[in-house]
Formats: structure tokens, sequence, C-alpha cells
């Protein structure tokens, strides 16, 4: 019995997972070296300082922690200039059509992401009231496949985790839901999200009803 779902950020409700790919893509050739799609595919879902511990290690760069943090900073500074001109525009097509049928239907919805950037993004895109619970980057310490993101957020709702569903972009974030003992739907293909229950290419066209029964396959 679903009685709550939970959604990732970038890339499920709104289309920044490309800012972080550029923002990615800028502080390589900024380092020398090349970012490719495959490689930025191992970084979604991932914190911005392992993400860029990824970065380097691909390159076969190794620096001190404080540099590191100013190469994050940079990195955050770009993707900042990326969303600072975001509008609701950018929410992903269906989304909205979805929580709404969802609110009518009495679930409730949480965001779980590892974003540090969330509540910007979500004032831009004018979501931020829709949720009933928002957990993102500055209140984990765990990041996902941790599953501590989405329990938090299950915890806030007062719902348990089996009868949560999280949507996800991310293999890190769907195994993280798995590790929750969440029911899981990834927003992408099978040959990267296949351990989820399902997987669909966007929101549209999928609502309660649809999802009860997808889940019960
Ligand atoms: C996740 C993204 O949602 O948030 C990652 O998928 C990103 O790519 C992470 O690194 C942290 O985001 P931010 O905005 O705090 O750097
Ligand atoms: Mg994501």
């Amino acid at each position: 019995m679903i009685k709550a779902c939970i959604f990732d950020m970038d890339g499920v409700i709104v289309d920044s997972a490309k800012y972080h790919y550029m923002s990615w893509q800028r502080l390589s050739k900024h380092l020398g070296f090349e970012f490719s799609e495959a490689q930025n595919e191992m970084l979604k879902g991932i914190s911005r300082m392992n993400s860029l511990e990824i970065v380097l290690e691909n390159a076969g760069i190794s620096l001190p922690y404080e540099e590191k943090v100013l190469l994050c900073e940079m990195k955050n500074g770009w993707f900042n200039e990326y969303i600072d001109t975001m509008t609701s525009d950018e929410i992903l097509p269906g989304v909205l059509d979805f929580i709404s049928d969802l609110k009518h239907n009495n679930i409730k919805i949480a965001l779980g992401s590892a974003s540090r950037n969330a509540n910007k993004i979500l004032t831009k895109i004018g979501m931020l009231e829709m949720f009933d619970a928002i957990v993102d980057g500055t209140h984990v310490e765990k990041a996902k496949p941790n599953p501590e993101v989405f329990l938090l957020g299950a915890k806030l709702l007062d719902v348990a985790p089996q009868h949560c569903v999280v949507f996800e972009d991310a293999q890190s974030g769907v195994e993280a839901a798995i590790a929750g003992n969440m029911k899981c739907v990834g927003i992408g293909t099978e040959d990267i999200l296949g351990k989820a229950n399902f997987c669909i290419s966007s929101f549209e066209g999928l609502n309660f009803a649809i999802l009860q029964n997808k889940l019960k396959e």
C-alpha cells in the first residue's frame, strides 16, 4: 500500500542535471582534461565533494583537501550562475500534474535530494511550498546510496519505508531507495536504472492509479 512519494530533485522534478554536467565539464576544462557524459552518469545523486573526488580520480589527480574545497566552490559558483535564471519552465513534463493527482489521493510527498541548492532551486521554480517535507544535502551526513535521505523523509512524513515510493534518475539513488526498503521508479532507462521496480522516461501520462498497478505487476 502506497502512502507517500519521495522525489529526488535534480533530473527528476527539474531539468537541473544538465547544469551539473555543464559545471563539471567547465571545471574539467579548467583543470586541462576531458569529461564525458558517461563519467557524468556516475556523479548523479552523489554529493558535491564526492563528485569532485571521482572527477579528480578519473583524471589521475590528487589534491590537498583545501584545494578541493576551492574547486567545489568554483564548480558551485558556475552551477549557481546557470540556476540563477531558472523558472518554472524547467519543471520536467508531467511533474505538476502527477503531484496534483497524488494530493487528490491524499498521498504525502517529500523531497529527498543530495543538493545543497535545493531551497534556491525549489524557490526559483515555485515548488518550495508543495512538499510536506524537504530533506536535502544540508540535512544528511551519509550520501546516496546510503538510504539516510529517504529514511529521514519517510520519518518526517510519519510513513513506514515499505509504504513509500522513491522517484530517482541516479543509480546511487535507486540503490538508496532499495537499501531503505522502499519501492523505486527510475526516471530514465533500464540499462542504467534496472534495479528500480520499473522505469519511465517522463511523468507524462503517469497518475496514482497507474503507479499502483505498475507496482503490483
Ligand atoms: C544531486 C545531483 O542531486 O545533488 C548531483 O544529482 C550533485 O549531481 C548533488 O552533485 C549535490 O548538489 P549541489 O547542488 O549541492 O552541489
Ligand atoms: Mg537526480
